[in-house]
């Protein structure tokens, strides 16, 4: 299996591996594959150096055929920055029906797959609607890092929009609206509209616990402004009416999440999806619950995101 051979290769090879790494964009220019790279050992600086670039680039990168164990994910990550905690956790809502003392704590397991009557992870076989991981907490994850493990024989892809292409792209009159504007990004539920442990419902978005970020943010690297949108559910614009934000919001989510922003995943056994989460949101569609789904997550810390003002 081409698989093993990768996570089996001699030292000696590595160094043709990393020789024929290629970049390519994939249609859309949302997403870049990396091929030619064997990640179960860290990146030598110029190989490292050309695959941050083709992320900051497209804000998603596509790395196939890997055989990684967690430590070596989050040694692939750790590259990027220093490691942030999976949701729960940074809610300090370490669920203990849905964790295992086996997986190392920055490895956010995503599964419907149930063990012993538990859940071994997050997320359930459901649709998770568009977000942005973890924009309900004052400083979100700038890169989320999406590891296959075991895949349904369909569903479960995950489409990535590119929100860059969404603002640079927006009507004038609706990014005038919006520019120097803050929303409130609400905790309560997770992409699969389930209500977390301890948080009562929210029966007014204004009232919605979460903090408030720009809705048009600046790239701390690039410079490049992106529209920064969270989740639908409860989102709520400061300053207006809870009316005139519904519009607003209404208007913003249709175009943002147009196709041609967009980049679908259909996964592959060892495919890595990472995605730039200051500019990217994404959405995974259900798939049937009787099949299983394993991907392990790392995550890259973020920082407090701004709107700088030309
Ligand atoms: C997520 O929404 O972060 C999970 C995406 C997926 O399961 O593909």
């Amino acid at each position: 299996m081409v698989y093993a051979l990768i996570c089996d290769l001699p030292s000696k090879w590595e160094k043709k591996i990393v020789g024929a790494m290629n970049v390519t964009l994939l249609p859309g220019g949302v997403c870049a594959e990396i091929s030619g790279v064997n990640l179960c050992r860290p990146l030598i600086d110029n190989v490292f150096s050309k695959i941050y670039k083709a992320w900051l680039g497209t804000g998603a990168l596509l790395i196939r055929g890997q055989c990684l164990t967690d430590k070596q994910l989050l040694t692939f990550a750790k590259q990027f920055g220093d490691l942030e905690f999976p949701p729960s956790k940074l809610l300090s809502l370490m669920n203990s029906d849905s964790s295992s003392d086996k997986i190392p704590s920055h490895i956010n397991v995503i599964s419907n797959v149930v063990e012993n009557g538990r859940p071994i992870g997050q997320l359930g076989a459901g649709e998770a609607s568009w977000h942005t991981d973890s924009a309900f907490v004052e400083e979100p994850p700038a890169a989320s890092i999406l590891y296959a493990i075991e895949i349904p024989s369909k569903g479960g892809n995950t489409t990535l929009a590119n929100m860059t292409k969404a603002w640079d792209s927006l009507d004038p009159v609706l990014r005038a609206a919006i520019r120097g504007k803050k929303a409130k990004h609400d905790y309560t539920y997770t992409s699969v509209g389930e209500r977390r442990k301890d948080f009562p419902e929210v029966l007014d978005p204004r009232e919605a616990p979460g903090p408030a970020h720009p809705i048009v943010r600046t790239h701390p690297d690039t410079g490049r402004e992106s529209l920064y949108l969270g989740r639908r559910l409860n989102c709520y614009i400061l300053g207006l009416s809870l009316n005139e934000s519904e519009k607003l919001l209404d208007q913003l989510w249709k175009h943002a999440v147009k196709p041609e922003f967009t980049y679908e995943h259909v996964w592959q056994v060892g495919d890595v999806l990472m995605w730039d989460n200051r500019c990217t949101m994404h959405r995974r569609e259900a798939f049937d619950k009787s099949e299983r789904r394993i991907m392990h997550r790392a995550q890259v810390k973020g920082e407090r995101p701004y709107f700088e003002v030309e």
